[in-house]
This record gives structure tokens, C-alpha cells and sequence, in this order.
């Protein structure tokens, strides 16, 4: 990644953060977007500089269309070009669907779609307007972090799901749209990640012995897990790989329940 800037958005914790981590150690110089943690989003960047990376903290709510240009101009501004979007900022708001209020509907719909359309239109556009670079063979590079939410049903959580799977077609078609542009969009949906966003499902010993009952592969997984498979999405070694959704998931997705049962 030596030579290309790459922005990730929600970057001051949870799965945001080990991306933005792993991209500096891969040599990129890297954005770390955030809405309101700027203390959190600097220990981010203080840890890239430590590991002798170029970083800078931007804040900007993707969801605001005025805050995202801002977020892609500055971007410019100090980095001169921009190579990779990691589209990751996310939130729940859980509730039952006759509890659901609207708010709480349309915040999860604003951050994890239109906040997705505003980067990844922002962030074609640059790539158009700046043109062939030697540091990547495609145009501009688009990673959407989605969820296993899009194939897994969620009671209690139809906001979030139904956000990440519109997510994948809006992925899908972007991608198919970009690709001839030389633009490359790819989604990484991760299952369960140790991050605060789930904490309350692996934070005691109980709840993480039910979680693992979900999850094939045994273990609750961490940041690092889909970090690494963004920086391999991201990478020329992945340079054929177009419009696809890399679980991430230790197996979550294929019914666990299955294996003792049906
Ligand atoms: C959710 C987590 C959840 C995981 C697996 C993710 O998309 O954000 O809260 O633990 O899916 O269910």
C-alpha cells in the first residue's frame, strides 16, 4: 500500500480502528475518519505514527452530504490523492419492530447507507478526476464493511440488517457500474468481531458460551481477522477480484445448527 492514501471511515474503534491499524503497518497513509470521538480517533493515528506510518484524524458524519465533501476535500488537500475508500462507519440501534421508533430506523438507515452512497459517490468522483496513478493498477479502490446480517435474519435489529443488505446490492451494483472505469468495489462482511458494538453478546463468560454455539469455527473473532482481509482486497494481488462479498465469519453463515440436526 506504500504511496497510496487510503480513508477509512468510523475508524476510532471497533472493527474501523484494526482496519485503519493494519492499513498504516501496510504502508498507506491513512484518514481516520470519526463523528465525535476525536481523542480516540488521535490514539489511532498516534499508533500508526508509532509504527512509523503517516496518519491524520478527520472528523465528519457520513451521513451529512456537506460533511463528506468536507472529509474528501481535506483528505486531498493534505494527502494529494486518494487510492482506497473503506466504507466500515456503522451503528445499531436495536428493537423490537413494534418498539422501533422512527429515529432510531432512520439513524441506522443514515449512517450505514446513505452514509456508504455519500463516500462512495465522493470518492468516484475523485478517482475519476485524478486519474491513472502508478502506485495502483485500478483506478480508486471501494471496500464496504457489511455484515453476515445480509443473509442472517436478526430479530430485534431489522434496521441494521435490512441496512447491510441493501448495503450488498448497492455494493454490487456500484461495482458493476465502476469496473469498467477501472474501479474496483468489494464488500468484507464480517460475523462476530470482539468490538463495543456487540459487547454485551461475548463480555461474560455465559454470553460468550452462547455466541460460540453460532459460530463453527470456535472462537469470537477480532478486529485483526477482517482488517487482514481488507488489506488483501485492497492489495494488486486482488486486483481481478470484483463486486464480491468475503465473509469474514468464522463460519457463522453456514447454520451452524445444522451439524447436529435436519
Ligand atoms: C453486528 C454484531 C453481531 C454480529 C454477528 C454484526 O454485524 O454488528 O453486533 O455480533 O453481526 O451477529
Amino acid at each position: 500500500m506504500k504511496g497510496q492514501t487510503a480513508l477509512v471511515t468510523g475508524a476510532s474503534s471497533g472493527i474501523g480502528r484494526a482496519i485503519a491499524l493494519a492499513l498504516g503497518q501496510a504502508g498507506a497513509q491513512v484518514v481516520v475518519n470519526y463523528r465525535s470521538n476525536a481523542e480516540k480517533a488521535q490514539q489511532v493515528v498516534t499508533e500508526i505514527m508509532d509504527q512509523g506510518g503517516k496518519a491524520i484524524a478527520l472528523a465528519a458524519d457520513v451521513s451529512q452530504e456537506e460533511q463528506v465533501a468536507q472529509l474528501f476535500a481535506e483528505t486531498i488537500r493534505q494527502f494529494d490523492s486518494l487510492e482506497l475508500l473503506v466504507s466500515n462507519a456503522g451503528v445499531q440501534q436495536d428493537a423490537k419492530l413494534v418498539d422501533m421508533t422512527l429515529a432510531q430506523w432512520e439513524t441506522v438507515l443514515a449512517s450505514n447507507l446513505t452514509g456508504a452512497f455519500l463516500c462512495t459517490r465522493a470518492a468516484a468522483r475523485e478517482f475519476l478526476r485524478q486519474g491513472p496513478r502508478p502506485e495502483s493498477r485500478a483506478l480508486g479502490k471501494i471496500i464496504f464493511i457489511s455484515s453476515v446480517h445480509t443473509v442472517i435474519p436478526w430479530a430485534g435489529h431489522c434496521n441494521y440488517a435490512a441496512s447491510k443488505a441493501g448495503l450488498d446490492m448497492f455494493m454490487k451494483s456500484v461495482a458493476q457500474e465502476l469496473a469498467p472505469q477501472g474501479i474496483r468495489v468489494n464488500s468484507v462482511a464480517p460475523g462476530a468481531i470482539k468490538t463495543p458494538i456487540n459487547e454485551e453478546a461475548w463480555s461474560t463468560p455465559e454470553a460468550e458460551a452462547e455466541l460460540l454455539k453460532l459460530i463453527p469455527s470456535g472462537r469470537v473473532g477480532v478486529g485483526a481477522d477482517v482488517a487482514q482481509a481488507v488489506v488483501w482486497l485492497a492489495s494488486e494481488a486482488a486486483d481481478y477480484v470484483q463486486g464480491t462479498i468475503l465473509y469474514v465469519d468464522g463460519g457463522m453463515t453456514l447454520y451452524p445448527e445444522f451439524a447436529k440436526g435436519g
